[in-house]
């Protein structure tokens, strides 16, 4: 069943005052409605994205609905690591604790591009940047003693598995939705293994697929990949024995958003992690390949090794 809950509806009861909420990608679409909830909970919400104006109207947005809302911006470009790590510095700077990481920002099905450090651009943006903003506020999240960290992934992930002895596609003719959904697998396989090593720390982590949401992200595809999408969904659909019209089900942001916010906030997650969510439930849709432990343990060498050497 698909949650019919919007993510203003899933804070109501909550109070996140004297929280700290880290959400990338906050300037449009998803993000700036989960931004928006948690602010509404009593959150500082610190935004983060790399179009400065689109930041600053996402803040005077969120003041306008919520006008008692805190909330900061940090400029935060996920396509250059120095920007990443800088990004890192001034939140550290801003706050010594953070309770909640939403790694939101994401792009999808773009044209082949490196990003400035040369990874494969959807794989560097999505994972690669987002590990290691991860990684550098791992200590603030420390501090927090009851941490989350929600990485959002999608149902996409099916279109792709993490080539391990080709992350960045240097060997092989580029396929732009394998390699969302390699970087939408590398999400959850980042949950898996940041849950297993951090849990310890008190920092629980989650992948979270948040349906199919009218947002900007489709901004990259044509007709034909619509077309294409939509065959995949029927297929996919049929293997999940359910029925189907062919018809991508678009949702809004306020309850694409829900999910998000419900794992960040609900008291059901407690003591539990490493999970894939879905509609404010734990799903069981994941590919075997995606919630393999040996294998999120590889990715964290592997993702940890290709940071720390650019
Ligand atoms: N919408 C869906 O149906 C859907 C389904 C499954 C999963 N998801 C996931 O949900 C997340 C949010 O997507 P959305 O639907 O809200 O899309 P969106 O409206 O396009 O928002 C994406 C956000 O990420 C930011 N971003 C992109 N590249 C960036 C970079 N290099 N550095 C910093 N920020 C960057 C964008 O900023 P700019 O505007 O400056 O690019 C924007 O703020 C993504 O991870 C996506 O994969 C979405």
């Amino acid at each position: 069943m698909t949650e019919s809950r919007t993510a203003l509806q899933i804070v109501e009861g909550i109070d996140l005052s004297g929280k700290v909420c880290v959400i990338t990608g906050a300037s449009s679409g998803l993000g700036r409605e989960a931004a928006r909830a948690l602010a509404a909970a009593g959150a500082h919400v610190i935004l983060a994205a790399r179009n400065t104006d689109a930041l600053a109207e996402a803040a005077r947005w969120i003041q306008a609905e919520v006008p008692d809302a805190r909330t900061s911006t940090v400029h935060l470009d996920l396509t250059s690591l120095a920007s990443v790590r800088a990004a890192a510095t001034t939140i550290r700077e801003a706050s010594p604790v953070i309770h909640i990481l939403m790694n939101n920002a994401g792009v999808m099905f773009t044209p082949f591009s490196r990003t400035k450090d040369g990874f494969e651009i959807q794989i560097g943006t999505n994972h690669f940047a987002h590990f290691e903003l991860t990684r550098l506020l791992t200590t603030q999240l420390a501090a927090a003693a009851g941490a989350r960290v929600i990485v959002l992934s999608s149902g996409g992930h099916v279109l792709g598995d993490v080539d391990f002895d080709d992350p960045n596609w240097e060997h092989r003719d580029y396929d732009k939705f394998v390699a969302y959904g390699a970087s939408k697998t590398a999400n959850i396989l980042h949950a898996v293994e940041a849950d297993r090593r951090l849990c310890e720390l008190g920092i629980r982590a989650y992948a979270v697929h948040p349906g199919t949401v009218a947002t900007s992200l489709a901004r990259y595809m044509s007709r034909t990949d619509f077309s294409q999408l939509r065959k995949y969904a029927v297929a996919n659909s049929a293997a999940r024995g359910e029925s189907t019209n062919g018809y991508l089900d678009f949702t809004t942001p306020e309850h694409g958003a829900a999910t998000q916010v419900w794992a960040a906030v609900s008291p059901e997650l407690a003591d539990q992690g490493g999970l894939y969510l879905e509609d404010c439930r734990v799903s069981e849709t994941v590919a075997p390949y995606a919630r393999d432990a040996e294998r999120a343990a590889q990715l964290w060498a592997l993702s940890e090794k290709i940071c720390a050497a650019s």
